[in-house]
């Protein structure tokens, strides 16, 4: 049985000898799927997808587009860029301006009139009908995007590389043109791995997330594994701040100023780091009912040194609205008579003022423990 999809095997590296920038990378990217390689700066992305696109030589691993090696490196197989069905649009992508819009997606394709239907059907789709016969420099930076994505898809690739593709456009425009490309996409059944720094792009666009960090793959999964099952405190913390809570383990679990944590797999003794999002806790005022849900863990406050039965309480340092949400900072009494600053952000308008008391709540499933 054919397997088509995009196949990269433990890539390695390096521009400059003994600093390598790929470190036995693997990626495998099926038909129709849309694989985000979501990573900070400098952590390898972009080189990546230049060996897919055989704009760098390839020189350790192998890459196939379906069953077809068009990169390997111990043989020196080395599949020019535009023979390996592969399309690409990179961030500094660039139109023909020479060109009129329809002439800039159907170039090349000079025996193909079903494609030309292709490109004036999609450009409709796009909602870029009236521009079919413009050049490029009147177009604003979102439609001038869309017109290089057509572009790229016009031949048909089997692979598409996208760099950072929304990175040049408006916040306003972004959410739009994210979603017309993922229809368009999906249609197509490419398949494609997108770069992003950004991971709330990755989250919505992504069947798979592919974390990198220096030059490695640290984990894979779907959006919503990778954000609920972090594997490490590196890929937890790439999704927004995070509160960082310290303790040891004991019979099983972690006793926090926030409560017991479930720390199963952990011997006991071992110094740990809770990492909670600030979306993890839920808030109440005194006296009104938190609303809770099963499995959260109600954060008794600790009690004051010495004296178990009195425990300091909970108390607002700030609150500040964000329109759908609030972003609250607590200060958490740690029962050795300091406190911990801890923020949280919480569904609608909170905001208790300063000093005054609030009862909170953690949703285990966005605390997550990790070795110290
Ligand atoms: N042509 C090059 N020559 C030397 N170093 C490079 C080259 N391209 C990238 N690098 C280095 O490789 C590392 C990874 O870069 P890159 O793949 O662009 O990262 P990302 O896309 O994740 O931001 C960086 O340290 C960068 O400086
Ligand atoms: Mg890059």
């Amino acid at each position: 049985m054919m397997i088509g999809g995009l196949h990269i095997s433990n890539v390695s590296h390096a521009f400059t000898a003994g600093c390598p920038v790929l470190n036995g990378v693997s990626v495998f990217v099926a038909p129709g799927e849309l694989v985000c390689l979501l990573g900070p700066s400098g952590c390898g992305k972009t080189t990546l997808l230049r060996v897919a696109a055989g704009l760098e030589v390839l020189q350790v691993g192998q890459v196939r587009v379906g069953e077809r090696i068009v990169a390997e490196g111990r043989h020196g197989v080395h599949v020019p860029p535009e023979k390996r069905g592969i399309g690409l649009m990179f961030q500094d992508y660039a139109l023909f301006p020479h060109l009129t819009v329809l002439e800039n997606i159907t170039f090349g394709l000079n025996h193909a009139p079903q494609r030309r239907k292709w490109a004036s059907e999609a450009l409709t789709r796009m909602g870029l009908e009236a521009y079919a016969g413009v050049y490029p420099h009147i177009l604003s930076g979102g439609e001038q995007q869309r017109v290089a994505l057509l572009r790229a898809l016009a031949p048909e690739p089997q692979v598409l590389l996208l760099d950072e593709p929304f990175s040049g456009l408006d916040v306003t425009r972004r959410a739009s043109i994210r979603a017309e490309t993922l229809g368009l996409l999906k249609e197509t059944g490419v398949a494609t791995l997108m770069v992003t720094h950004d991971p709330e792009e990755a989250m919505f666009m992504a069947d798979r997330i592919l974390v990198m960090n220096d030059g490695r793959v640290i984990q894979d999964g779907t959006p919503v594994e990778t954000y609920f099952e972090p594997a490490t405190a590196f890929v937890a913390a790439l999704f927004g701040p995070v509160n960082r809570l310290r303790g040891v383990v004991r019979g099983g679990h972690v006793a926090t100023p926030l409560g017991t944590f479930d720390a199963t797999g952990f011997k006991d003794d071992t110094a740990v780091e809770i990492l909670i999002r600030p979306e993890g806790l839920r808030l109440a005022r005194p006296g009104e009912t938190p609303e809770v849900r099963a499995g959260d863990v109600p954060c008794k406050p600790a009690p004051v040194s010495g004296r178990a039965s009195r425990r300091a309480p909970i108390r607002a340092v700030s609150a500040r609205p964000l329109g759908r949400s609030s972003h609250v900072v607590l200060r958490v009494p740690d029962g050795d008579g300091q406190a911990l600053t801890i923020e949280a952000r919480v569904p609608g308008v909170f905001l208790p003022q300063p000093g005054v008391e609030v009862q909170v709540t953690v949703n285990p499933r966005q605390a997550h423990v990790f070795p110290a």
